[in-house]
């Protein structure tokens, strides 16, 4: 029942202030009855969406399946604890425990006023699945995702400031993808100087994907508003700041949770030396382009035991490419 919960929350969407969560409610002989998920910030929480398809009720002895600890918190919509314990639900069974300032605490509610509680069923598959709101929560901050394309021998750019295209047709589908499922996109002013790109999210066949997270430019240099990143096609805004801890409080208070860094070096450099990524994606090309464009520059380290370690998660073939995923080490 948990496995087909944690399939319903994947229907919501993954960006916004909110998380991904899925519920079923089940009778007393553990059949399915209602099934509900969230749909995005200010609609019904899971556990109020599948309630509000039982026009008659909740059944005696009924059970309540969720992937995320209840909310015991009023925010635009009620406390989902409350709501359980109005409806007459016996017994709630959830995976991942809140970790929400204000949203926790919800298994307590539902105890003290009579109701079973089993928590921590699949949690660890259930924590992997919601992973990037829970970091958010936990570090009261974004997510953070660092990506770049790079050549075989570490270049994000020639010689020229040339960056197009460093990576093949399935690597670009795949970042476009990722954007769509994510709030914002920051880039430094040289990136937007240099490469002039768009940063919208495309499908395959060039029309846009319906969310577009918003654009940020981080840096002080003015820029002429004719450049593609200030076009009409997904908002923007231009922070003329080289503070990125700012810049991330400025996009937390907006309800922003997942942010993808997409260069350049200079900005990117800046979020690894003040340890500020959760994630960092690689797209390596079969090429080799030498010269000075490297991918990090200065992150404030001189010799080798101060290197940071990662671990790599994932690593597979795109197209030409070769795509890696690697997050810090645990302890490190
Ligand atoms: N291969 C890839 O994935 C990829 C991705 C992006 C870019 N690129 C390439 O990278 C090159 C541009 O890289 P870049 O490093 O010059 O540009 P960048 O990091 O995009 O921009 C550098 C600018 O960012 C501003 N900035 C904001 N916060 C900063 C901070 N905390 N520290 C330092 N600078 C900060 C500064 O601008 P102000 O002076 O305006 O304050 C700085 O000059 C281009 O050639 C582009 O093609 C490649």
């Amino acid at each position: 029942m948990m496995h087909r919960a944690l399939e319903l929350a994947l229907l919501g969407p993954a960006y916004g202030a909110n998380p991904q969560v899925g519920a079923i409610i089940l009778d007393k002989d553990l059949n399915i009855i209602a099934e509900g998920w969230h749909k995005g910030a200010g609609t019904a929480h899971a556990e109020v969406d599948a309630l509000s398809k039982l026009p008659n009720g909740v059944p005696e002895g009924a059970t309540a399946v969720v992937t995320l600890e209840p909310c015991n918190h009023t925010g635009r919509t009620g406390p989902c604890a409350v709501a359980l314990i109005e409806s007459g639900i016996s017994r709630v069974v959830y995976a991942s425990k809140d970790p929400g300032n204000e949203s926790a605490n919800g298994s307590k509610t539902l105890l003290d006023a009579g109701v079973e509680v089993i928590q921590g069923v699949l949690e660890e598959e259930a924590d992997k699945q919601s992973v990037v709101w829970l970091t958010a929560m936990k570090k009261q901050r974004p997510y953070i995702t660092l990506k770049w394309a790079q050549t075989l021998d570490g270049r994000t750019a020639a010689s020229d400031k040339t960056s197009k295209w460093i990576s093949g047709t399935e690597s670009r589908e795949d970042v476009h993808l990722r954007r769509s499922q994510l709030d914002a996109i920051l880039v430094g002013t040289g990136t937007v100087k240099y490469d002039n790109p768009d940063l919208t999210a495309r499908k395959p066949d060039g029309t846009r994907y319906e969310h577009q997270p918003l654009r940020v430019v981080v840096g002080n240099t003015e820029l002429a508003q004719d450049l593609r990143v200030f076009n009409e096609d997904a908002p923007t805004v231009h922070l003329k700041t080289h503070d990125v801890k700012d810049v991330l409080a400025h996009l937390w208070d907006r309800g922003m949770r997942h942010v993808l860094v997409e260069g350049g070096a200079q900005l990117a450099s800046e979020f690894i030396s003040l340890g500020l990524f959760d994630e960092i994606l690689i797209y390596q090309a079969p090429l080799l382009i030498g010269g000075t464009n490297v991918a990090v520059t200065e992150i404030g380290i001189s010799t080798m035991k101060d290197a940071l370690a990662l671990e790599f998660v994932e690593i597979k073939k795109l197209g030409p490419d070769v795509f890696i995923r690697a997050i810090p080490k645990e302890g490190s």
